[in-house]
């Protein structure tokens, strides 16, 4: 392999249009940081590059939905997800955004050195036009009837129910989501990349130059460029963006995707003056970490978009992962199914690591992958507990009680002795050599394996028994099982930093080097050690069932939202519905009906009396939480009896979809016996 100068290793920008999930960290920024930290640790020059993607129609149409202004939008999600990323560990060098001046000015002046050198084609098309809100629309701003399922709902996109893509030309009955009006068509100017012109170029810089890419990647860009390319446009008509600096140009700004992975040098102007030798000596490895949806962004087309501008290098490579899936289903930002990283960090305060260590295990490397808290769980407690923290503690409290925490000299070896000490060096090698494959979850197998063969070693050794009659030998076994444990500070750090950090105070190592890892003794006889705490804790099953819980309840929620609205009854008349006598009224106590699952007994002021009614609520509503609540209730229904006990009234309650009943209550304090009407 070519021996580089430094590496400039890219993560995805991700939208900031919604928190940081599970599914962006098992993808994407788990492995960016697990390789920055191991080359850090080879005393590498390395820089991590990362910030907010802040352009984009999902942004205007959040900030539309909520009446509030894009640049409101980024700065909540920016400032949420630059913090949950530092709190988890994610060790970028620079956390940048999209909205600000170094990348308006980069963005700006990359896309005019195309345009002057002539690299660009202009094309007028017809596109929908909003007439009332004097606007272009982007495709997901119109909405009309899919062509092919009839569904009255489709994007210009996509329909999402039969899930065919679509252009906005297709639909049948057009809207747009700005006025609500019938869009027309019109002519308006764009700037194209002809990717077609690079074709020739990528199929050998990829198809030939980089049959090492992972075979899913390589895959993607070969099934591309089998298909052929096309030019393809990078202004849209929209206000929020960088601008096309080209005259003339008002109201149209650079296509997302033009911008968003210039911002790897915009991030990187900021961060260093010396931001050049970064992106253009030949002698910088650019690597992108990202997704497998972002694969033909960064392998075709921002490649092009570099060998037009001329001065820039390529990527050396892009270890795209698939996609990881959460309890059986797709994580979705707009069905509200994930794990959000702001609040797995408020749920389990401390456990970084127990996140990290899962994510990796379970990266989705070659396939998509799912994510279960019941294996969250057991990755925490079967592993992290009982395989490592439990061989780091047993050695670090044995060598505090026999010999005051100093490190002892060893004496003969005998075969399993040395045998162990070699295993440590390989199993070094194999580390080193997944994760110079991007084979990131086989190294922290591999990397783990350092730590059950300390645990068999102890197991096998039983140094607690041979104390009694051989303390010579003890000062053996503990030696190496410190040359274990201070080669796991090493080896796990880029996988597992918060914990690594603690254990390398406890065993009071400085000497942090890739290099050292692997060698026979890096704690030397006489060192003295910590007492060190206990590394990791258990995650108890009310902890993860509070998860599942959470997820269920996305679950009905979603279900209720997607579900059709039951159709009207027949007509009544107004005089039968004005014999109902329906009030105002507040639970005054409450208890469930013995035997029953269903049924609470409630007494309830109505302004008129106070009088028991029973209700079918018992199953939504604890006796506790009762007492006190508004509602509003039938009194002249005829009196029943329910369960032998008689039944003055009904309580109005709202059902949806899944059976969820909330109360009918006034929107604000009224006298109770007031008539609802
Ligand atoms: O897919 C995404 O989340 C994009 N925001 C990634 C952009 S990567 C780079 F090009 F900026
Ligand atoms: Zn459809």
């Amino acid at each position: 392999m070519k021996k580089y100068k430094r590496h400039l290793i890219t993560s995805a920008l991700p939208y900031a249009n919604g928190p940081i999930h599970i599914g962006h960290l098992a993808g994407v920024y788990v492995p960016s940081d697990i390789y920055t930290r191991y080359l850090r640790l080879k005393g590498e020059d390395v820089i991590s590059i990362c910030g907010s993607d802040e352009h984009g129609v999902p942004i205007t149409l959040k900030a539309r939905k909520e009446g509030i202004t894009p640049q409101e939008v980024v700065d909540r999600y920016h400032y949420l997800n630059k913090k949950a990323f530092e709190d988890f560990g994610i060790a970028f060098d620079i956390y940048s955004r999209t909205s600000n001046k170094v990348h308006y000015e980069t963005a700006s002046a990359f896309f005019r050195k195309l345009y002057d050198k002539g690299e660009f084609t202009e094309k007028m098309s017809s596109q929908y036009y909003d007439e009332e809100a004097s606007c272009f629309l982007a495709d997901r701003y119109i909405t009309g009837t899919c062509p092919f399922c009839g569904n009255e709902n489709a994007y210009g996109d996509q329909c999402e129910k039969c899930g065919t893509s679509l252009s906005a030309t297709d639909l049948k009955n057009p809207k747009s989501t700005i006025s609500g009006s019938a869009p027309v068509l019109k002519e308006t100017l764009h700037w194209y990349l002809p990717l077609d012109k690079y074709e020739p170029w990528l199929r050998k810089w990829i198809l030939d130059d980089h049959t090492e890419w992972k075979s899913n990647v390589y895959g993607q860009c070969k099934s591309w460029l089998d298909q052929g390319l096309q030019p393809r446009a990078v202004s849209r008509d929209l206000d929020w963006g960088v601008p096309v600096p080209v005259e003339g140009a008002g109201g149209k700004v650079l296509y997302v995707w033009f911008d968003a992975p210039i911002g790897y040098i915009s991030a990187t102007r900021e961060l260093t003056p010396d931001w050049e030798k970064y992106w253009k000596d030949e002698e910088t490895r650019m690597i992108h970490f990202i997704g497998k949806d972002n694969i033909v962004f960064h392998c075709i087309i921002f490649p092009s978009m570099l060998r037009a501008e001329g001065s820039y290098i390529l990527p050396e490579n892009v270890p795209a992962n698939e996609f990881l899936n959460l309890e059986g289903d797709k994580i979705s930002t707009s069905r509200n199914w994930a794990v959000w990283l702001h609040e797995y960090l408020e749920d389990f305060p401390g456990k970084q690591d127990s996140l990290r260590y899962a994510l990796c295990a379970s990266a989705p490397e070659t396939k998509d992958n799912d994510f279960t808290w019941k294996e969250f769980q057991a990755h925490n407690n079967n592993e992290l507990v009982a395989i490592l923290g439990n061989f780091v503690n047993r050695t670090l409290v044995l060598t505090n009680k026999y010999y005051d925490g100093i490190v002892p000299s060893y004496g003969s070896l005998n075969e399993s002795d040395t045998a162990t000490l070699e295993s440590i060096k390989s199993l070094k090698e194999a580390v080193e050599s997944n994760i110079d494959s991007f084979r990131f979850r086989q190294a922290l197998s591999e990397a783990m394996n350092l730590a059950r063969l300390g645990n068999k070693y102890l197991a096998d050794t039983e140094p607690w028994k041979v104390i009694k009659e051989d303390p010579e030998r003890v000062k053996t076994i503990m030696y190496i099982s410190l040359q274990i444990t201070a080669n796991l500070a090493i080896l796990l750090e880029p996988f597992l930093p918060f914990s690594m950090d603690k254990l390398r105070k406890w065993i009071c190592i400085n000497d942090l080097r890739w290099e050292a890892a692997g060698r026979a003794e890096l704690l030397a006889p006489g060192h003295h050690i910590g007492s060190g705490e206990l590394m990791f804790t258990k995650i108890e099953d009310d902890e993860v069932e509070r998860q599942i819980q959470k997820l269920l309840e996305t679950k009905r929620a979603n279900m209720a939202e997607s579900a059709p609205v039951t159709p009207q009854k027949e007509d009544v008349s107004f005089e039968d519905f004005s014999r109902m006598d329906i009030r105002t009224a507040t639970i005054t106590e409450a208890e469930k009906v013995p035997k029953t699952t269903k049924l609470m007994k409630l007494k309830v002021d109505t302004g008129i009396d106070t009088r028991t009614i029973v209700s079918g609520i018992a199953e939504h509503f604890t006796a506790e939480e009762l007492p006190g609540k508004k509602v509003s209730v039938i009194v002249n229904l005829a009196p029943r009896s329910i369960k032998g006990i008689e039944s003055r009234g009904m309580i109005l309650l709202a059902e949806d979809a899944t059976g969820k009943l909330v109360f009918v209550m006034p929107e604000k304090e009224i006298k109770n016996g007031s008539p609802v009407r």
